[in-house]
């Protein structure tokens, strides 16, 4: 007799990994919306000089990050949860919130985690799809928010569209939603929304709405995507409770603690690669845009493009990872005909030549 699962093992969806990691270092790594910068020395010496206390658990109370995060956004550290990515803390935000007969509610397609939440608590996922400019249609996600939702996800800017909407439309939106309802917004890549202003613009919404929380990764602008640290900004203090309750205690390592407190000390370096990064994702959206395809406006650190109906999407990226580059099929993110490509370096494109 097989081992027996749980039932809702055969719910949970299995996360579509990016292939391409065993193609060695001249590849294009395209395809999971990495930063292409190294971490910079300084943040690598400070993870290398913990490793020599690895025979002690971490600090589980993450005070040195959790001190220069309350500094950085001016909210108090018992507001600030933090996770082993955000993926963690999306997750546990579903243990914490779900269960059977509760309903959560997302833009579809959306980030490929979302799904899993539902699967794993028994609640009821409600997708809602995006308008025909591969943007949140706030309208209609806010008609489906009814007695039973717990918790509202907002993907902004959306992965894998790259479109974000502007704080005003955000807003509004929360203005409709009722206080005891959750609403997560997801902002692992606002440092590159020209159409969200600064990073801090959305902080001025914690002071108004008590059921929301920003979530942000060190995984994109901060390049710490292989330690694994996320964070979210809360409303409340009770949001950071429930997530930590339902966790490890050490869900953090001491050298993904000290990395990302030394790579917070870097933000005039991290902001001349967030500019680099914008002026590579408009010239690629022109190039892309010059042979007569449909591109979303990308405010994100990745593009979105629609493929013409003749072309088949797996012949596409087959023939790209053929060549050293790897992208993301729209298939296997929700949406056929589609492509997603991370804005590279200079050294990547010409390896496609
Ligand atoms: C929209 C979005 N949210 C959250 C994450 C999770 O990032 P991490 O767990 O690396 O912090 C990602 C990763 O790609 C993402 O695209």
């Amino acid at each position: 007799m097989p081992i027996e699962f749980a039932e809702r093992i055969r719910r949970i969806p299995v996360y579509p990994v990016a292939a391409g990691y065993d193609l060695g270092a001249d590849v294009a790594m395209l395809a999971s919306n990495e930063t292409p910068f190294a971490p910079m020395e300084s943040v690598v010496a400070a993870a290398t000089r913990v490793i020599a206390g690895a025979h002690r658990y971490p600090d589980p109370s993450y005070a040195p990050l959790r001190k220069a995060l309350a500094e950085r956004y001016g909210i108090p550290g018992e507001r600030i949860a933090l996770g082993q990515g955000s993926c963690d803390i999306l997750l546990a935000a579903g243990e914490a919130l779900l269960e059977p007969g509760a309903e959560v509610v997302y833009a579809w397609p959306a980030f490929s985690v979302y799904p899993h939440l539902a699967a794993a608590s028994g609640a009821t996922a409600i997708q809602v799809p995006l308008d025909g400019d591969e943007r949140h249609d706030l309208d209609a996600i806010a008609q489906e928010v009814t007695v039973a939702t717990r918790l509202v996800l907002l993907c902004n800017p959306n992965n894998p569209t790259s479109t974000a909407l502007g704080l005003d439309a955000i807003t509004a939106f929360l203005d409709r939603i009722p206080s005891h309802v959750c609403v997560i917004l997801d902002e692992a890549y606002c440092e590159f929304a020209l159409a969200l202003g600064d990073t801090y613009a959305s902080l001025d919404l914690l002071r108004r709405y008590p059921n929301l929380v920003l979530l942000r990764t060190f995984s994109k602008v901060y390049g710490l995507a292989g330690l694994r640290v996320g964070y979210a900004l809360c409303a409340t203090e009770d949001f950071r409770v429930a997530v930590d309750q339902v966790r490890q205690p050490f869900y953090l390592s001491a050298a993904a603690q000290a990395a990302a407190v030394e790579a917070l000390r870097w933000q005039d370096e991290v902001e001349r690669r967030v500019v680099q990064t914008i002026a590579d994702r408009e010239s690629l959206v022109d190039d892309v845009r010059r042979l007569g395809l449909w591109v979303a406006d990308s405010d994100a650190n990745f593009i979105w493009l629609r493929l013409p109906e003749e072309v088949a999407e797996a012949d596409i990226v087959t023939g790209l990872r053929d060549r050293g580059v790897l992208v993301r099929a729209g298939g296997s993110l929700g949406r056929e005909g589609a492509l997603r490509v991370t804005v590279g370096t200079e050294k990547d494109a010409s390896s496609s030549m």
